[in-house]
């Protein structure tokens, strides 16, 4: 079965809208896991625009199965020190820009890029799985493995884009596009045999036209997991108020 981890970077973002306690995402990630996460996926940014330090502190306590940190490839932001010291089971390392709404794109890997070799190789030390999101191209994926890299994770944005462009018409030419793209990605991993992951814009109405990926393993989702969950705990949460006010 594809590993899920899920990304509950925007319950923090709930949380920074108005800089309170609430709501908690190590309280998120808890149920997350009592419903079956496999891991529990959280972006430190520069910024700390969401996720805090403190968070990532708290959450290498409480998460039982992985913890995924998913932060940019250098010492900005002291990022790579909390990486380095709270030890988190698996890094992601992917590409960050201050005016980005979400992650865009993928890491751009050169051989000669020794930030990137140099962050691999700490992280590696430390026995932590490091992961590189990147564009679906066998070369940069087969240069992943060359840099060190255990895994990849395939942006899947682009795909995702177009799938909702055509709601999913398996026929239309743009999304047939893209999920090539995926698939000769993923065969470029498989043949290497570096782990595949996969993630960002995955929904609950188009995740199922990737899981016969070959050896895809894992998939981070995150806005569509938290999406749901506000809409579907919004009448109990109601509910509950209203009681008060009887
Ligand atoms: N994977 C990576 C590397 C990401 O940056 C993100 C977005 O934070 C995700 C997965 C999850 O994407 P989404 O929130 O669209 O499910």
């Amino acid at each position: 079965m594809i590993h899920l981890g899920v990304n509950i970077d925007h319950v923090a973002t709930i949380r920074q809208a108005r800089r309170t306690v609430e709501p908690d995402p190590v309280a998120a990630a808890v149920l997350a896991e009592l419903g079956g996460a496999d891991g529990i996926t959280v972006h430190l940014r520069a910024d700390r625009r969401h996720i805090q330090d403190t968070d990532v502190k708290q959450l290498r306590r409480t998460v039982r199965g992985v913890l995924n940190l998913e932060m940019a490839p250098h010492e900005d932001g002291g990022i790579l020190a909390v990486a380095l010291n709270l030890v988190p089971d698996q890094v992601c390392l992917v590409p960050e820009n201050r005016a980005e709404v979400t992650t865009e794109g993928g890491l751009l890997i050169r051989a000669e890029d020794t930030i990137l070799c140099r962050c691999i190789e700490l992280l590696r030390a430390r026995r932590i799985l490091v992961s590189l999101f990147v564009e679906p191209d066998p070369e940069t994926i087969k240069l992943a493995q060359q840099l060190g890299a255990d895994a990849v994770e395939l942006h899947t944005g682009s795909w995702a884009n177009a799938w909702a462009s055509c709601r999913g018409r398996r026929e239309d030419p743009s999304l047939r596009h893209e999920l090539a793209r995926l698939e000769n990605a993923a065969e470029a991993a498989a043949a290497i045999g570096i782990r595949l992951h996969a993630g960002h814009g995955l929904t609950y109405a188009n995740v199922s036209d990737l899981k016969h990926l070959p050896a895809l393993r894992e998939v981070n989702i995150g806005h569509c997991i938290v999406s749901r969950a506000v809409m579907i705990g919004m009448q109990q949460a109601v509910r509950d108020m209203k009681n008060l006010l009887v």
